[in-house]
């Protein structure tokens, strides 16, 4: 049975799932999963072939006869041409805002943060710093603040982060399109207010210029918004883990932030999966794929393959070129990833700064196998990241 060979939410895989995508791509890289009714692809060739060819292997699932519930639609359940418009002008919101002052922003952010952890024994990474950083910048780059971080919006955050993984756990998909429609409404109440500053300023001005129904729109800047400090959160989390478990690579760090960055996204990446469905038979890597058959692309897997990486277990801080699938590939890959790379950049140089002897003291993970990432990691200031220097 396939749950023997590879259950994603086992609780060793979630603790480390690397030595099972070891497996599967020795063994058989494109295993069709009896219980999950879906092809898992760990090779990095066939992910890339995949994510490459949108007209083959759609997003947009309605096109297989499944339906897209309301709170789903949005450029990321789209495929080119109905994405394209979209996909341009989120580009262009994007490239109109100052990612420099973001940049220096995010800094201020930063230090501030750790600032204010001054004098603790330990502190929570997440909870006290990369989620308030990672929020903070992306509201700044939205324009729009945060709904008031209470109880409700920790349960709404937590439901639709249980539901990226909807397709192994069907029965957190309600409470997740509950979810997204409760951040979709406060996106519209916020666009309705006519912002005038960040990228839903830029959309409150243009959005004449887009003929997509406002559900959509709100969505996508929803998901914008939330992929916006949920990915960064969680990858910020895994490297510093990943740096504190390899002090002899990570001394390289700083010699170039940006290449080792690209390395973290590739060894540690925390997007460990995204789906699509075949829109017609064909084959992939010798086997016979349906119309209709979901497909997984285990970019977490992809990204060690041997076949594409010389010494893919290996974190090498100068690895250099890097085609890592971290940030996905094609029409849907990572809107964010200019973001995302500022953020780690600033982020891990501020910890370096202010806590070089910084050492991990204790983690725990979520249990999640679509986006993995720890849900507590807790740190004391004085200690190991001195070797990381
Ligand atoms: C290290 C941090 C991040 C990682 C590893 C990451 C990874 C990814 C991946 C793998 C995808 C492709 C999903 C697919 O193919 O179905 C994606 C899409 C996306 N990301 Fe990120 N992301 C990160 C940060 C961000 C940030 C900071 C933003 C926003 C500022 C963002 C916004 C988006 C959006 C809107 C999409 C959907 C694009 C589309 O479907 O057209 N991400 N991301």
């Amino acid at each position: 049975m396939s749950h023997e060979i590879f259950n994603p939410l086992d609780p060793e895989t979630i603790r480390d799932p690397y030595p099972v995508y070891r497996t599967l791509r020795e063994s058989d890289p494109v295993h069709w999963h009896e219980e999950l009714q879906a092809w898992i692809l760990t090779r990095h060739a066939d992910c890339t072939s995949v994510l490459k060819n949108p007209d083959l292997f759609t997003a947009d699932f309605r096109k297989v006869g499944v339906p897209t519930p309301g709170p789903l639609l949005s450029l990321q359940t789209l495929d080119p041409p109905d994405q394209t418009p979209l996909r341009h002008f989120a580009v262009e919101a994007l490239r109109s805002q100052d990612l420099k002052q973001l940049e220096r922003d995010a800094e201020t952010r930063a230090a501030a943060l750790l600032d204010g952890l001054a004098g603790r024994e330990t502190f929570d990474f997440v909870a006290d710093f990369a989620t308030p950083f990672t929020l903070g910048t992306i509201s700044q780059l939205v324009g729009m603040p945060p709904p008031e971080a209470d109880e409700e919006w920790r349960r709404h955050n937590e439901r639709l982060h249980r539901s990226m993984d909807s397709g192994l756990d069907p029965d957190s998909e309600e409470a997740g399109l509950a979810a997204r429609q409760h951040f979709s409404d406060y996106v519209a109440r916020w666009l309705a207010g006519k912002p005038e500053t960040g990228i839903s300023g830029f959309v409150a001005a243009n959005r004449h210029r887009v003929d997509y129904p406002d559900e959509v729109l709100f969505n996508s800047l929803r998901a914008f918004w939330h992929a916006g400090f949920e990915v960064p959160a969680r990858f910020l989390g895994n490297a510093l883990v990943t740096l504190q478990q390899h002090p002899d690579a990570a001394a390289g760090i700083w010699d170039d932030i940006d290449t080792a960055v690209e390395e973290l996204v590739r060894f540690s990446g925390p997007v460990h999966v995204v789906s699509r469905a075949a829109v017609a038979d064909t084959t992939i890597g010798g086997r016979a794929v349906r119309c209709g058959d979901m497909v997984v692309a285990v970019l977490a897997a992809a990204n060690r393959d041997p076949q594409r990486f010389t010494d893919p277990e290996r974190l090498d801080m100068r690895r250099d070129p890097n085609p890592h699938l971290g940030f996905g590939r094609g029409t849907h890959s990572c809107l964010g990833n200019v973001v995302a790379r500022i953020e780690a950049r600033v982020a891990l140089r501020a910890l370096h700064d202010r806590y070089p002897g910084l050492s991990v003291v204790g983690t725990e993970r979520f249990a999640n196998a679509t986006l993995h990432g720890h849900s507590s990691i807790r740190v004391r200031p004085a200690g190991v990241l001195a070797a990381v220097h």
